[in-house]
Protein backbone atom coordinates (compact mmCIF):
# COMPACT_ATOMS: atom_id res chain seq x y z
CA UNK A 1 0.00 0.00 0.00
CA UNK A 2 1.20 3.38 -1.00
CA UNK A 3 0.56 6.65 0.69
CA UNK A 4 1.05 10.48 -0.18
CA UNK A 5 2.16 12.82 2.02
CA UNK A 6 3.00 16.27 0.61
CA UNK A 7 4.09 19.27 3.32
CA UNK A 8 2.42 22.26 2.28
CA UNK A 9 1.90 24.13 5.58
CA UNK A 10 5.07 26.87 5.49
CA UNK A 11 4.65 30.21 5.09
CA UNK A 12 7.97 30.40 3.20
CA UNK A 13 9.35 33.11 4.76
CA UNK A 14 11.98 33.48 1.92
CA UNK A 15 9.49 34.25 -0.73
CA UNK A 16 8.97 37.50 1.21
CA UNK A 17 5.61 37.04 -0.31
CA UNK A 18 1.82 37.47 0.57
CA UNK A 19 0.73 34.07 -1.29
CA UNK A 20 2.06 30.72 0.31
CA UNK A 21 4.97 29.57 -1.01
CA UNK A 22 3.09 26.23 -2.86
CA UNK A 23 0.75 28.29 -4.93
CA UNK A 24 3.80 30.31 -6.39
CA UNK A 25 3.25 29.07 -9.98
CA UNK A 26 6.06 27.64 -12.47
CA UNK A 27 4.71 27.80 -16.49
CA UNK A 28 1.25 28.46 -15.06
CA UNK A 29 0.74 25.88 -12.65
CA UNK A 30 1.34 25.49 -8.83
CA UNK A 31 4.60 24.48 -7.07
CA UNK A 32 1.95 21.72 -5.35
CA UNK A 33 -0.01 21.03 -8.38
CA UNK A 34 3.17 19.71 -9.49
CA UNK A 35 4.30 17.73 -6.99
CA UNK A 36 0.71 16.14 -6.77
CA UNK A 37 0.50 15.84 -10.58
CA UNK A 38 3.76 13.02 -10.16
CA UNK A 39 2.59 11.44 -7.41
CA UNK A 40 -0.52 10.71 -9.38
CA UNK A 41 1.05 8.86 -11.60
CA UNK A 42 1.85 6.26 -8.99
CA UNK A 43 -1.44 5.90 -8.31
CA UNK A 44 -1.26 6.13 -4.53
CA UNK A 45 -4.08 4.75 -2.30
CA UNK A 46 -4.22 7.94 -0.51
CA UNK A 47 -2.73 11.67 -0.90
CA UNK A 48 -2.17 13.79 2.35
CA UNK A 49 -1.53 17.19 1.62
CA UNK A 50 -0.06 18.79 5.30
CA UNK A 51 -1.83 22.42 5.07
CA UNK A 52 -1.42 25.48 7.78
CA UNK A 53 0.01 28.47 6.48
CA UNK A 54 -2.97 30.50 4.74
CA UNK A 55 -4.65 26.84 5.01
CA UNK A 56 -8.03 27.64 2.86
CA UNK A 57 -5.96 29.48 -0.06
CA UNK A 58 -4.10 26.40 -0.43
CA UNK A 59 -7.45 23.93 0.00
CA UNK A 60 -8.98 26.41 -2.47
CA UNK A 61 -6.54 26.77 -5.07
CA UNK A 62 -8.34 24.72 -7.44
CA UNK A 63 -6.46 21.56 -6.95
CA UNK A 64 -7.13 18.73 -9.88
CA UNK A 65 -6.78 15.36 -8.17
CA UNK A 66 -8.43 12.34 -6.41
CA UNK A 67 -8.07 10.89 -3.55
CA UNK A 68 -6.62 13.78 -1.80
CA UNK A 69 -7.52 14.88 2.37
CA UNK A 70 -6.30 18.08 4.06
CA UNK A 71 -4.41 17.84 7.33
CA UNK A 72 -4.12 20.99 9.16
CA UNK A 73 -1.06 21.54 10.80
CA UNK A 74 -1.54 24.99 13.20
CA UNK A 75 0.95 26.21 14.41
CA UNK A 76 3.87 24.76 12.01
CA UNK A 77 6.53 23.80 14.39
CA UNK A 78 8.80 21.94 11.91
CA UNK A 79 8.48 19.58 8.68
CA UNK A 80 8.75 16.30 11.83
CA UNK A 81 6.01 17.94 13.30
CA UNK A 82 3.95 17.96 9.96
CA UNK A 83 4.15 14.50 10.44
CA UNK A 84 3.35 14.06 13.87
CA UNK A 85 0.47 15.91 13.07
CA UNK A 86 -0.94 13.80 10.32
CA UNK A 87 -0.21 10.70 11.96
CA UNK A 88 -2.48 11.83 14.92
CA UNK A 89 -5.36 12.86 12.94
CA UNK A 90 -4.65 9.22 10.54
CA UNK A 91 -5.09 5.90 12.76
CA UNK A 92 -4.18 3.49 10.01
CA UNK A 93 -0.21 3.51 9.92
CA UNK A 94 0.00 1.00 7.33
CA UNK A 95 2.72 0.46 4.13
CA UNK A 96 4.60 2.75 2.96
CA UNK A 97 4.46 6.91 3.70
CA UNK A 98 6.15 8.85 0.41
CA UNK A 99 6.39 11.97 1.58
CA UNK A 100 7.55 14.90 -0.65
CA UNK A 101 8.11 18.78 0.36
CA UNK A 102 5.49 20.77 -1.71
CA UNK A 103 8.58 22.87 -2.83
CA UNK A 104 10.07 20.59 -4.88
CA UNK A 105 8.33 21.03 -7.75
CA UNK A 106 9.87 19.14 -10.46
CA UNK A 107 10.28 15.86 -9.24
CA UNK A 108 9.81 12.92 -11.94
CA UNK A 109 7.05 10.44 -11.46
CA UNK A 110 9.66 7.70 -12.66
CA UNK A 111 12.31 9.17 -10.01
CA UNK A 112 10.05 8.60 -7.36
CA UNK A 113 8.89 4.90 -8.99
CA UNK A 114 12.84 4.48 -8.37
CA UNK A 115 12.97 5.49 -4.82
CA UNK A 116 9.64 3.33 -3.97
CA UNK A 117 11.66 0.24 -5.68
CA UNK A 118 14.70 0.80 -4.28
CA UNK A 119 12.90 0.77 -0.96
CA UNK A 120 11.52 -2.08 -1.67
CA UNK A 121 14.57 -4.01 -2.51
CA UNK A 122 16.30 -3.07 0.90
CA UNK A 123 13.46 -3.84 2.86
CA UNK A 124 14.22 -0.45 4.63
CA UNK A 125 13.05 1.56 7.63
CA UNK A 126 13.61 4.92 5.39
CA UNK A 127 15.07 5.73 1.76
CA UNK A 128 15.76 9.04 0.74
CA UNK A 129 16.75 10.69 -2.62
CA UNK A 130 20.14 12.49 -2.68
CA UNK A 131 22.52 14.40 -4.70
CA UNK A 132 25.84 16.18 -5.16
CA UNK A 133 25.24 19.40 -5.77
CA UNK A 134 27.95 21.88 -6.83
CA UNK A 135 26.31 24.31 -4.66
CA UNK A 136 24.94 22.52 -1.96
CA UNK A 137 24.00 25.83 0.07
CA UNK A 138 20.78 25.83 1.95
CA UNK A 139 20.15 22.28 1.96
CA UNK A 140 20.75 19.63 4.41
CA UNK A 141 23.91 17.93 4.38
CA UNK A 142 23.78 14.00 4.04
CA UNK A 143 26.21 11.84 6.29
CA UNK A 144 26.50 8.22 5.34
CA UNK A 145 28.16 5.19 7.23
CA UNK A 146 28.56 1.74 5.95
CA UNK A 147 26.26 2.36 3.19
CA UNK A 148 23.49 3.85 5.38
CA UNK A 149 22.28 7.05 6.28
CA UNK A 150 23.61 7.92 10.05
CA UNK A 151 22.36 11.80 9.76
CA UNK A 152 21.40 14.58 7.88
CA UNK A 153 22.24 18.07 9.62
CA UNK A 154 20.89 21.23 7.96
CA UNK A 155 22.79 24.32 6.82
CA UNK A 156 22.54 25.89 10.02
CA UNK A 157 23.48 23.80 12.28
CA UNK A 158 26.35 22.75 10.31
CA UNK A 159 29.68 23.47 11.28
CA UNK A 160 32.54 24.34 8.53
CA UNK A 161 33.59 21.05 8.32
CA UNK A 162 30.43 19.78 7.62
CA UNK A 163 29.54 22.52 5.41
CA UNK A 164 32.25 21.26 2.67
CA UNK A 165 29.73 17.96 1.86
CA UNK A 166 28.22 18.50 -0.80
CA UNK A 167 25.99 15.40 -0.74
CA UNK A 168 22.53 16.82 -0.09
CA UNK A 169 18.74 15.61 1.29
CA UNK A 170 16.27 16.18 -1.47
CA UNK A 171 13.06 16.30 0.53
CA UNK A 172 11.74 13.19 -0.54
CA UNK A 173 11.27 10.54 1.60
CA UNK A 174 9.63 6.96 1.31
CA UNK A 175 9.11 5.19 4.76
CA UNK A 176 8.31 2.18 6.33
CA UNK A 177 4.76 3.53 8.07
CA UNK A 178 4.37 1.45 11.14
CA UNK A 179 8.50 1.91 11.82
CA UNK A 180 7.95 5.59 11.15
CA UNK A 181 4.88 5.77 14.06
CA UNK A 182 7.39 4.17 16.30
CA UNK A 183 9.99 7.10 16.05
CA UNK A 184 8.11 10.38 14.87
CA UNK A 185 6.47 11.46 18.69
CA UNK A 186 10.41 11.70 19.74
CA UNK A 187 11.51 14.11 18.24
CA UNK A 188 13.19 17.11 19.75
CA UNK A 189 13.21 21.15 18.32
CA UNK A 190 17.12 21.01 19.80
CA UNK A 191 18.69 22.83 17.06
CA UNK A 192 19.29 26.53 15.75
CA UNK A 193 16.23 26.93 14.32
CA UNK A 194 13.91 25.59 17.55
CA UNK A 195 11.96 23.51 14.84
CA UNK A 196 11.05 19.22 15.02
CA UNK A 197 12.70 18.29 11.45
CA UNK A 198 11.95 15.18 9.83
CA UNK A 199 15.34 14.99 9.03
CA UNK A 200 16.49 13.30 12.75
CA UNK A 201 14.00 10.43 12.24
CA UNK A 202 16.84 9.71 9.44
CA UNK A 203 19.37 8.91 12.88
CA UNK A 204 16.45 7.20 14.96
CA UNK A 205 15.39 4.65 12.44
CA UNK A 206 17.91 1.65 11.87
CA UNK A 207 17.48 1.05 7.99
CA UNK A 208 17.94 4.27 6.54
CA UNK A 209 19.29 3.86 2.90
CA UNK A 210 20.17 6.91 0.40
CA UNK A 211 19.72 6.63 -3.16
CA UNK A 212 21.78 9.12 -4.48
CA UNK A 213 20.78 10.61 -8.34
CA UNK A 214 23.03 12.71 -10.80
CA UNK A 215 22.39 16.09 -10.15
CA UNK A 216 20.05 17.80 -11.68
CA UNK A 217 17.29 20.55 -11.80
CA UNK A 218 14.63 17.98 -10.68
CA UNK A 219 15.45 18.01 -7.32
CA UNK A 220 15.62 21.95 -7.04
CA UNK A 221 13.77 22.80 -3.79
CA UNK A 222 12.43 26.45 -4.49
CA UNK A 223 12.76 28.92 -1.03
CA UNK A 224 12.95 32.01 -2.97
CA UNK A 225 12.30 33.89 -5.80
CA UNK A 226 15.88 33.09 -7.53
CA UNK A 227 15.50 29.45 -7.22
CA UNK A 228 11.67 30.12 -8.81
CA UNK A 229 13.07 31.73 -11.81
CA UNK A 230 15.52 29.07 -12.24
CA UNK A 231 13.05 26.74 -12.11
CA UNK A 232 10.90 28.36 -14.68
CA UNK A 233 14.18 28.83 -17.13
CA UNK A 234 14.82 25.14 -16.68
CA UNK A 235 10.50 24.04 -17.64
CA UNK A 236 11.01 26.58 -20.26
CA UNK A 237 14.62 25.13 -22.36
CA UNK A 238 12.48 21.57 -22.15
CA UNK A 239 9.68 22.96 -23.63
CA UNK A 240 11.74 25.10 -26.55
CA UNK A 241 13.93 22.04 -26.70
CA UNK A 242 10.97 19.55 -27.44
CA UNK A 243 9.34 21.76 -30.20
CA UNK A 244 12.87 22.84 -32.05
CA UNK A 245 13.72 18.99 -32.17
CA UNK A 246 10.23 18.13 -33.81
CA UNK A 247 10.11 21.45 -36.32
CA UNK A 248 9.55 24.74 -34.82
CA UNK A 249 11.64 28.13 -35.38
CA UNK A 250 12.26 29.81 -32.58
CA UNK A 251 14.08 33.16 -33.81
CA UNK A 252 15.13 34.17 -30.47
CA UNK A 253 13.75 31.35 -28.02
CA UNK A 254 15.06 33.34 -24.80
CA UNK A 255 12.35 35.85 -25.08
CA UNK A 256 9.87 33.23 -25.54
CA UNK A 257 7.45 31.42 -22.94
CA UNK A 258 5.58 28.43 -23.94
CA UNK A 259 2.76 26.21 -22.08
CA UNK A 260 3.61 22.65 -21.34
CA UNK A 261 0.08 22.33 -22.94
CA UNK A 262 0.36 23.75 -25.74
CA UNK A 263 0.45 22.30 -29.53
CA UNK A 264 2.46 23.29 -32.36
CA UNK A 265 2.73 22.30 -35.81
CA UNK A 266 5.48 21.93 -38.19
CA UNK A 267 7.27 24.39 -39.61
CA UNK A 268 5.60 27.14 -37.47
CA UNK A 269 8.04 30.21 -36.89
CA UNK A 270 8.12 31.85 -33.35
CA UNK A 271 9.55 34.96 -33.54
CA UNK A 272 10.84 36.98 -30.74
CA UNK A 273 8.78 38.05 -27.60
CA UNK A 274 6.27 35.79 -28.11
CA UNK A 275 4.00 34.06 -25.37
CA UNK A 276 1.71 31.00 -26.19
CA UNK A 277 -0.25 29.97 -23.13
CA UNK A 278 -3.00 27.67 -21.57
CA UNK A 279 -4.56 25.22 -23.92
CA UNK A 280 -3.46 26.63 -26.89
CA UNK A 281 -2.63 24.78 -30.61
CA UNK A 282 -0.80 26.29 -33.63
CA UNK A 283 -1.10 24.92 -36.90
CA UNK A 284 1.59 24.07 -39.26
CA UNK A 285 3.11 26.97 -40.86
CA UNK A 286 2.12 29.81 -38.99
CA UNK A 287 4.05 32.52 -38.20
CA UNK A 288 3.09 33.84 -34.81
CA UNK A 289 5.06 37.39 -33.29
CA UNK A 290 7.06 39.12 -32.49
CA UNK A 291 5.43 40.72 -29.61
CA UNK A 292 2.66 38.35 -29.64
CA UNK A 293 0.11 36.48 -26.79
CA UNK A 294 -2.39 33.87 -27.58
CA UNK A 295 -4.03 31.99 -24.92
CA UNK A 296 -6.21 29.13 -24.89
CA UNK A 297 -6.65 29.67 -28.67
CA UNK A 298 -6.60 27.62 -31.92
CA UNK A 299 -4.31 28.54 -34.92
CA UNK A 300 -5.51 26.54 -38.38
CA UNK A 301 -2.72 26.09 -40.19
CA UNK A 302 -1.01 29.22 -42.39
CA UNK A 303 -1.95 32.07 -40.48
CA UNK A 304 0.42 35.32 -39.79
CA UNK A 305 -0.04 37.13 -36.20
CA UNK A 306 2.27 40.09 -35.66
CA UNK A 307 2.10 42.23 -32.41
CA UNK A 308 -1.23 41.23 -31.56
CA UNK A 309 -2.86 39.68 -28.43
CA UNK A 310 -5.52 36.46 -28.73
CA UNK A 311 -7.44 35.39 -25.64
CA UNK A 312 -9.80 31.74 -25.73
CA UNK A 313 -10.87 32.06 -29.58
CA UNK A 314 -10.60 30.10 -32.93
CA UNK A 315 -8.90 31.28 -35.87
CA UNK A 316 -9.03 29.35 -39.20
CA UNK A 317 -6.52 29.34 -41.84
CA UNK A 318 -5.05 31.60 -43.91
CA UNK A 319 -5.48 34.33 -41.53
CA UNK A 320 -3.77 37.79 -41.01
CA UNK A 321 -3.85 39.10 -37.69
CA UNK A 322 -1.92 42.50 -36.78
CA UNK A 323 0.11 44.34 -36.29
CA UNK A 324 -1.63 45.45 -33.07
CA UNK A 325 -5.15 43.64 -33.00
CA UNK A 326 -6.67 42.49 -29.89
CA UNK A 327 -8.79 39.24 -30.25
CA UNK A 328 -10.97 39.09 -26.80
CA UNK A 329 -12.85 35.49 -25.75
CA UNK A 330 -15.09 33.42 -27.83
CA UNK A 331 -14.11 34.60 -31.21
CA UNK A 332 -14.39 32.91 -34.61
CA UNK A 333 -12.26 33.97 -37.07
CA UNK A 334 -12.81 32.04 -40.72
CA UNK A 335 -10.54 31.32 -43.08
CA UNK A 336 -8.23 34.22 -45.02
CA UNK A 337 -9.90 37.01 -42.97
CA UNK A 338 -7.73 39.84 -42.42
CA UNK A 339 -7.89 41.52 -38.99
CA UNK A 340 -5.99 45.02 -39.01
CA UNK A 341 -4.42 47.62 -36.87
CA UNK A 342 -6.07 48.87 -33.42
CA UNK A 343 -8.83 46.36 -33.82
CA UNK A 344 -10.81 45.05 -31.10
CA UNK A 345 -13.24 41.87 -31.78
CA UNK A 346 -15.00 40.24 -28.94
CA UNK A 347 -17.57 37.25 -28.86
CA UNK A 348 -18.23 37.75 -32.44
CA UNK A 349 -18.00 35.39 -35.13
CA UNK A 350 -16.52 36.47 -38.99
CA UNK A 351 -17.51 34.80 -41.96
CA UNK A 352 -14.76 33.49 -44.95
CA UNK A 353 -12.69 36.32 -45.75
CA UNK A 354 -13.95 39.26 -43.88
CA UNK A 355 -11.97 42.45 -43.49
CA UNK A 356 -11.57 44.40 -40.49
CA UNK A 357 -8.35 46.41 -41.09
CA UNK A 358 -8.13 49.57 -38.92
CA UNK A 359 -9.53 50.74 -35.95
CA UNK A 360 -12.21 49.27 -35.13
CA UNK A 361 -14.04 47.52 -32.45
CA UNK A 362 -16.71 44.77 -33.48
CA UNK A 363 -18.67 42.96 -30.28
CA UNK A 364 -21.08 40.63 -30.31
CA UNK A 365 -21.35 40.06 -33.87
CA UNK A 366 -22.30 38.05 -36.77
CA UNK A 367 -20.52 39.21 -40.01
CA UNK A 368 -21.05 37.40 -43.04
CA UNK A 369 -18.36 36.77 -45.66
CA UNK A 370 -16.95 38.83 -48.29
CA UNK A 371 -18.07 41.62 -45.93
CA UNK A 372 -15.48 44.77 -45.54
CA UNK A 373 -15.59 46.62 -42.02
CA UNK A 374 -14.43 50.24 -43.07
CA UNK A 375 -12.08 51.83 -41.02
CA UNK A 376 -13.16 53.18 -37.78
CA UNK A 377 -16.33 51.22 -37.26
CA UNK A 378 -17.95 50.53 -34.11
CA UNK A 379 -20.83 48.40 -32.75
CA UNK A 380 -22.28 49.91 -30.00
CA UNK A 381 -23.43 46.49 -28.18
CA UNK A 382 -23.40 48.32 -24.65
CA UNK A 383 -26.79 50.37 -23.83
CA UNK A 384 -25.08 51.07 -20.44
CA UNK A 385 -26.93 47.61 -18.63
CA UNK A 386 -27.47 45.02 -21.23
CA UNK A 387 -24.88 43.71 -24.28
CA UNK A 388 -26.99 43.29 -27.76
CA UNK A 389 -26.22 41.13 -30.91
CA UNK A 390 -25.00 43.15 -34.44
CA UNK A 391 -25.66 40.99 -37.22
CA UNK A 392 -24.16 41.97 -41.00
CA UNK A 393 -24.91 39.99 -44.13
CA UNK A 394 -22.42 38.87 -46.32
CA UNK A 395 -21.02 41.44 -49.29
CA UNK A 396 -21.63 44.40 -47.51
CA UNK A 397 -19.39 47.14 -47.40
CA UNK A 398 -19.62 49.04 -43.85
CA UNK A 399 -18.23 52.97 -44.84
CA UNK A 400 -15.37 54.39 -42.24
CA UNK A 401 -16.54 55.49 -39.08
CA UNK A 402 -19.73 54.01 -39.17
CA UNK A 403 -21.79 53.49 -35.59
CA UNK A 404 -23.88 50.27 -35.68
CA UNK A 405 -26.34 50.81 -32.57
CA UNK A 406 -27.22 47.17 -31.02
CA UNK A 407 -29.46 45.36 -31.37
CA UNK A 408 -29.44 46.08 -35.52
CA UNK A 409 -29.81 43.60 -38.11
CA UNK A 410 -28.04 44.86 -41.27
CA UNK A 411 -28.95 42.70 -44.40
CA UNK A 412 -26.70 41.06 -47.67
CA UNK A 413 -24.49 43.56 -49.65
CA UNK A 414 -25.48 46.41 -47.48
CA UNK A 415 -23.58 49.22 -47.57
CA UNK A 416 -23.73 52.19 -45.14
CA UNK A 417 -22.10 55.78 -45.85
CA UNK A 418 -18.76 56.56 -44.31
CA UNK A 419 -19.94 58.52 -40.68
CA UNK A 420 -23.31 56.89 -40.61
CA UNK A 421 -25.07 56.40 -36.93
CA UNK A 422 -27.18 53.66 -37.62
CA UNK A 423 -30.36 52.88 -35.60
CA UNK A 424 -32.71 50.84 -37.47
CA UNK A 425 -32.36 47.26 -39.52
CA UNK A 426 -31.63 47.80 -43.09
CA UNK A 427 -32.72 45.26 -46.40
CA UNK A 428 -30.57 43.13 -48.28
CA UNK A 429 -28.83 45.73 -51.35
CA UNK A 430 -29.57 49.08 -49.94
CA UNK A 431 -27.92 51.79 -49.09
CA UNK A 432 -27.92 52.72 -45.33
CA UNK A 433 -26.62 56.51 -44.75
CA UNK A 434 -27.33 58.41 -41.92
CA UNK A 435 -25.61 61.90 -41.24
CA UNK A 436 -26.62 65.47 -41.91
CA UNK A 437 -25.97 66.72 -44.65
CA UNK A 438 -22.79 68.67 -45.75
CA UNK A 439 -23.67 72.66 -45.58
CA UNK A 440 -21.42 75.33 -47.95
CA UNK A 441 -21.66 78.74 -47.27
CA UNK A 442 -20.21 80.96 -49.88
CA UNK A 443 -18.14 84.13 -48.90
CA UNK A 444 -17.30 82.93 -45.42
CA UNK A 445 -15.94 85.59 -43.62
CA UNK A 446 -13.43 84.85 -40.28
CA UNK A 447 -14.41 86.91 -37.29
CA UNK A 448 -11.17 88.51 -37.10
CA UNK A 449 -11.26 89.43 -33.19
C1 LIG B 1 14.15 20.97 3.86
C2 LIG B 1 14.96 19.89 4.60
C3 LIG B 1 16.38 19.91 4.03
C4 LIG B 1 16.36 19.67 2.54
C5 LIG B 1 15.45 20.66 1.84
C6 LIG B 1 15.24 20.21 0.40
C7 LIG B 1 14.05 19.73 6.88
C8 LIG B 1 14.27 20.05 8.29
N1 LIG B 1 14.98 20.17 6.03
O1 LIG B 1 14.71 22.23 4.17
O2 LIG B 1 17.16 18.90 4.67
O3 LIG B 1 17.67 19.72 2.02
O4 LIG B 1 14.16 20.70 2.47
O5 LIG B 1 14.52 21.16 -0.34
O6 LIG B 1 13.08 19.08 6.56
N2 LIG B 1 6.54 22.62 5.96
C9 LIG B 1 5.40 22.19 6.61
N3 LIG B 1 5.28 22.43 7.96
C10 LIG B 1 6.23 23.06 8.67
C11 LIG B 1 7.41 23.50 8.00
C12 LIG B 1 7.53 23.24 6.65
O7 LIG B 1 4.51 21.61 6.00
O8 LIG B 1 6.05 23.24 9.89
C13 LIG B 1 6.67 22.38 4.51
C14 LIG B 1 6.93 23.64 3.70
O9 LIG B 1 5.69 24.21 3.28
C15 LIG B 1 7.76 23.12 2.53
C16 LIG B 1 8.45 21.89 3.08
O10 LIG B 1 7.79 21.55 4.29
O11 LIG B 1 6.95 22.75 1.44
C17 LIG B 1 9.93 22.12 3.37
O12 LIG B 1 10.09 23.21 4.26
P1 LIG B 1 11.24 24.30 4.08
O13 LIG B 1 11.11 25.26 5.18
O14 LIG B 1 11.27 24.80 2.71
O15 LIG B 1 12.53 23.40 4.37
P2 LIG B 1 14.00 23.64 3.81
O16 LIG B 1 14.67 24.67 4.65
O17 LIG B 1 13.98 23.83 2.36
MG1 LIG C 1 12.48 24.26 1.07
Amino acid sequence: MLNVAILAAGKGTRMESSLPKVLHKLSGKTLLQRVLDSCNELKPNRIFIIVGHKSNEVENSGIKSKNIQFIVQNPQKGTGHAIQVLSQQVKKHEGKLLVLNGDVPLIKSETLQKLINFHDSKTADVSLLTTNKKDPYGYGRVFTKDNLVEKIIEEKDCNNDQRQNSLVNAGIYCFNWISLSKIINTLKSNNKQKEIYLTDTITLLKKSYSLEIKDNAELEGINNRLQLSKCEDTIQTIIKKKHMIKGVTFINPASCTISEESIIGLDVIIEANTHIRGNSKISNNCTIGPNTYIKDTTVNENCEIINSTVFNSEIMDHVNIGPYSHIRPNCEISSYCKIGNFVEIKNSQLEEKVKVNHLSYIGDSKVGKYTNIGAGTITANFDGSKKHQTNIGKNSSIGANTVLIAPINLGESVTTGAGSVITKDSQNNSLAIARSKQVNIENWKKNDS
